[in-house]
């Protein structure tokens, strides 16, 4: 091969390289009420749209195609800032912590000492307090194919021991959009972050996920208290809980079932047969009507699958259309609820010098009609 050839054949594969990657834009996105102006970012994959601003680390939009290529918005959101802050219980699209998810009463112990965080959900804790990290506006640095987000979270905030930083990245490829996280800290603190997209995957604002088909890796899952604490681990064979086959996720909600009837529907951790810290299925979500199919593989042990039971018709999203019970679906891959409460449970200690990593991918792909 001649030199020319060479240098030729380089050009070429750096060519197609650089058309394979994501392209990232910034712009501004408004400002929360105290003046602090919000920046979004743009990714396109040629595939696929991701929207991701700085407050609250929150995917606005991600657009992906279905079975004929037509390109749909799959997550439940909001048009402007001020509609987001004006929502303070949905947590569309957010990362949340510091402690995502619940901590019974607001109370843990690290080493004997006692903390108390606030309490925001029936006296409990939920998804890190009043002024959780969905509610902060992040850092954003454009990274290749993606964002990185930060959020320094000082020692004592929301009554959290050490300051804690949390890296979010967020990268798409193709159609698969990925987040890894890094969390660090100064003293001992527990953490849980994750993120809190709403998905319906026949459109944002196109009525009930309950006609999806959803399938959970998971023989166990942790039953909760009418305050939704989980009480320990149980197996899931034999109740309506059992997502090991696909299933239509309507088919059982209705049921004369205790954990159903607490939380309005599904809303309960799964343990996930997979092991935690290697990469493996969380939950994959099949649309019959679009053809479109969501694969969610995670490290974290893990997810809170949660149907929207709270979506009373109180917001209006992207589209005009109100979100009503079950308008969206999220896949919340976590360590458990109430972890520092419960020994048994993986344990949510992030200590100095040992940061913690996690990743979890959404893979979106189409499947022809059945
Ligand atoms: C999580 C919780 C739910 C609910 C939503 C937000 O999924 O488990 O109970 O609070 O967040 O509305």
């Amino acid at each position: 091969m001649t030199w020319a050839r060479a240098i030729l054949l380089t050009m070429t594969f750096s060519t197609i390289a650089t058309a394979l990657q994501a392209s990232v834009t910034k712009a501004p996105f408004g400002k929360t009420q105290d003046g602090t102006p919000v920046e979004i970012y743009t990714i396109t994959s040629g595939k696929a749209e991701a929207r991701i601003m700085t407050y609250g680390a929150r995917v606005v939009s991600l657009k992906v195609p279905d079975r004929d290529g037509k390109v749909g918005d799959v997550v439940l959101g909001y048009n402007s800032v001020a509609e987001y802050q004006a929502d303070p219980s949905t947590y569309f699209g957010s990362i949340v912590g510091r402690y995502g998810n619940r901590l019974a009463k607001g109370t843990f112990a690290i080493d004997g000492k006692e903390y108390h965080v606030p309490v925001n959900n029936n006296g409990q804790s939920l998804h890190g307090g009043t002024l959780g990290f969905d509610k902060l506006v992040w850092t954003g640095k454009e990274i290749p194919d993606g964002v990185e987000m930060t959020l320094v979270s000082k020692d004592g905030d929301m009554g959290y021991p050490g300051t804690m930083t949390t890296h979010a990245k967020y990268t798409l490829h193709g159609a698969t959009l990925r987040i890894d996280y890094t969390l660090s800290t100064d003293k001992t603190t527990v953490a849980n972050i994750t993120n809190h997209s709403y998905f319906n995957l026949s459109g944002d604002g196109s009525g009930s996920i309950l006609d999806e088909i959803i399938t959970i890796p998971a023989s166990r899952y942790t039953p909760v208290t009418p305050v939704l604490i989980p009480t320990g681990i149980e197996p899931v064979a034999g109740t309506p809980f059992d997502f090991t086959k696909p299933t239509v996720i309507g088919k059982r909600i209705d049921e004369a079932n205790e954990q159903l009837k607490i939380a309005g529907g599904y809303d309960h951790n799964w343990v996930l047969n997979g092991q935690m810290g290697v990469l493996h299925e969380a939950a994959k979500v099949e649309d019959p009507k679009s053809g479109r199919v969501l694969t969610v593989t995670t490290t974290e042990p893990g997810v809170q699958f949660y149907t929207g039971n709270f979506l009373d018709g109180t917001f209006k999203g992207k589209t005009g259309a109100v979100y009503a019970k079950h308008a969206g679906l999220c896949l919340e891959t976590q360590h458990f609820p109430d972890s520092p409460n419960h020994p048994s449970f993986p344990s949510t200690l992030l200590k100095p010098g040992q940061p913690r990593h996690s990743t979890t991918i959404f893979t979106f792909t189409t499947e022809a009609k059945k």
